[in-house]
C-alpha cells in the first residue's frame, strides 16, 4: 500500500482542500503571501487530511445520509481537513525555529530564509486564519455540530503546544529518566496524536456518525498517531535517510529523546548511560565511531526491537478499533491506512537492519 493510492482515490476532496488551504491562508500583504506561497507550494503528504475525509466519507455513508446533501457535505468536509492542515503547517513552521531546521522536505524553511521572527509572525497568522474558518465553517452550517468542532479544533491546539512545552522541559537532562517511557507517551499523546485523533473526531462529527462510533474513530486516530511517532523516531537511525540527503542521527545531536533513546537509557548499565549522554545535545556531527558505540547499545538493550514493538502494538490496537465499526467501503480504506503505515514501519526497519549489518 502507498501513500498514492489515497491521492488518487480522493483526489476531488483533496484538491478542495488543497483550493481552500489557499483561499484561508491569504492575505493583503505581498510578503506574507510569498511566504506562505512557499510553505502551501511544500505540501506533504496530507496524511491528516486523508484520515479526516476518509472518517468523514465513512460516516457520511454509514449515517444513511440523503445522498442529496452528499456536494455540501464534501465541501464542508474539505474545509474542516483545510483547516486542519492549516494548524499542521503553523506548528511547522513554529517546529523548524525552535529545531533550528534549515530544511523541511528538501525546501529552506521560512526561518532560514526570512528569519525567526518572520516565520514566528507567518505561523501565527495561520493558526488565527484556522480558528477564524472554523468559526465561519460552524457558522454557515445548517448542521448541528458548531460547538463539538470548534471546541474539538481549539483544543487540539492547546494539546499541540502543551505537548511541544512538555517535550521541551522532558529532554532537558537525558539521565534524568525514571518516568520516560510514560512521560514519552503522554507527551507525544499532546503533540502528535492529537491532531490524528482531531483528524478523525472533526471528520466522523462533519458525516453525522453516531457518537460511539466517533469516538471509536478517534481513538483510532490516536494509536495511528504514536505509531507515526514511532516510527519517525526510528526513522532517525536509518541510514537510507543519508542516501536521500538527509542526515541521520540528529535527535541525539540536537538532544531529542526518542524512544529508542529513552528505552537505551533506560535499559542500559556500565557506563553506558554516561557514554550516551555524552553524544546527547552535543550539537556536533557524530562520527562513524560514535554512530556504532551508539548502534552497539541500542542493540544490546534492545531498544529498536522495544521501540518497533510499541509501533506495531499501536498499529494493531488502530486496526483492532476497526474491527469495532460497522463495515462500508471508507471502513475498508481505513484499514488500508493502517496497512499502509505498517509498510511504512516494515520499510524504516529495513534500513535499521542495513545499519546494523554494516556494523557485523
Ligand atoms: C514536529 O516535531 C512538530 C510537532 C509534532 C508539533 C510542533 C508544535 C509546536 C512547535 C507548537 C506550536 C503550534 C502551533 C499550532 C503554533 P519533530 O521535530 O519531532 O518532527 P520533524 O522531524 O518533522 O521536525
Ligand atoms: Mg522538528
Amino acid at each position: 500500500m502507498n501513500i498514492e493510492n489515497f491521492h488518487s482515490e480522493l483526489k476531488a476532496e483533496l484538491d478542495l482542500t488543497q483550493k481552500y488551504i489557499m483561499t484561508f491562508s491569504e492575505s493583503n500583504d505581498r510578503l506574507a503571501n510569498k511566504a506562505i506561497k512557499h510553505i502551501v507550494s511544500n505540501k506533504g503528504k496530507m496524511l491528516r487530511p486523508i484520515l479526516l475525509i476518509l472518517s468523514g466519507k465513512y460516516s457520511f455513508l454509514a449515517s444513511n445520509e440523503n445522498p442529496k446533501n452528499e456536494n455540501h457535505f464534501i465541501d464542508e468536509v474539505a474545509k474542516a481537513a483545510a483547516i486542519l492542515e492549516l494548524i499542521q503547517m503553523s506548528s511547522l513552521i513554529h517546529d523548524d525555529v525552535l529545531d533550528h531546521s534549515s530544511h523541511r522536505r528538501n525546501k529552506a524553511t521560512l526561518n532560514s530564509l526570512k528569519g525567526n521572527r518572520f516565520a514566528i509572525l507567518i505561523g501565527d497568522y495561520l493558526v488565527a486564519q484556522s480558528i477564524k474558518n472554523c468559526y465561519k465553517l460552524i457558522h454557515h452550517s445548517e448542521r448541528l455540530f458548531g460547538s463539538t468542532i470548534m471546541y474539538s479544533f481549539l483544543d487540539g491546539i492547546s494539546k499541540l503546544v502543551l505537548g511541544e512545552v512538555q517535550q521541551n522541559n522532558f529532554n532537558e537532562n537525558l539521565s534524568e529518566n525514571k518516568n520516560g517511557i510514560d512521560n514519552y507517551f503522554e507527551i507525544v499523546g499532546n503533540k502528535t496524536a492529537s491532531l490524528f485523533s482531531l483528524a478523525c473526531f472533526v471528520g466522523s462529527t462533519v458525516g453525522n456518525n453516531k457518537s460511539e462510533h466517533t469516538e471509536l474513530l478517534e481513538r483510532f486516530g490516536h494509536n495511528i498517531g504514536i505509531a507515526y511517532q514511532i516510527i519517525d523516531d526510528l526513522r532517525d537511525f536509518a541510514f537510507a535517510k543519508e542516501i536521500s540527503g538527509e542526515k541521520n542521527f540528529q535527535d541525539i545531536k540536537f538532544g531529542i529523546k526518542t524512544l529508542p533513546i529513552i528505552f537505551a537509557n533506560h535499559f542500559s548499565q556500565n557506563g553506558e548511560q554516561e557514554k550516551l549522554a555524552t553524544h546527547f545535545n552535543s550539537k556536533k556531527e557524530l562520527s562513524e565511531n560514535d554512530k556504532l558505540e551508539i548502534i552497539e547499545i541500542l542493540k544490546k538493550t534492545g531498544s529498536i526491537e522495544r521501540s518497533i514493538g510499541e509501533a506495531k502494538t499501536h498499529i494493531a490496537k488502530a486496526r483492532i478499533i476497526l474491527y469495532e465499526l460497522p463495515e462500508n467501503k471508507y471502513s475498508i480504506l481505513l484499514s488500508d491506512f493502517v496497512c499502509y503505515l505498517s509498510d511504512t514501519c516494515d520499510k524504516v526497519i529495513e534500513n535499521i537492519n542495513i545499519s546494523v549489518s554494516v556494523k557485523q
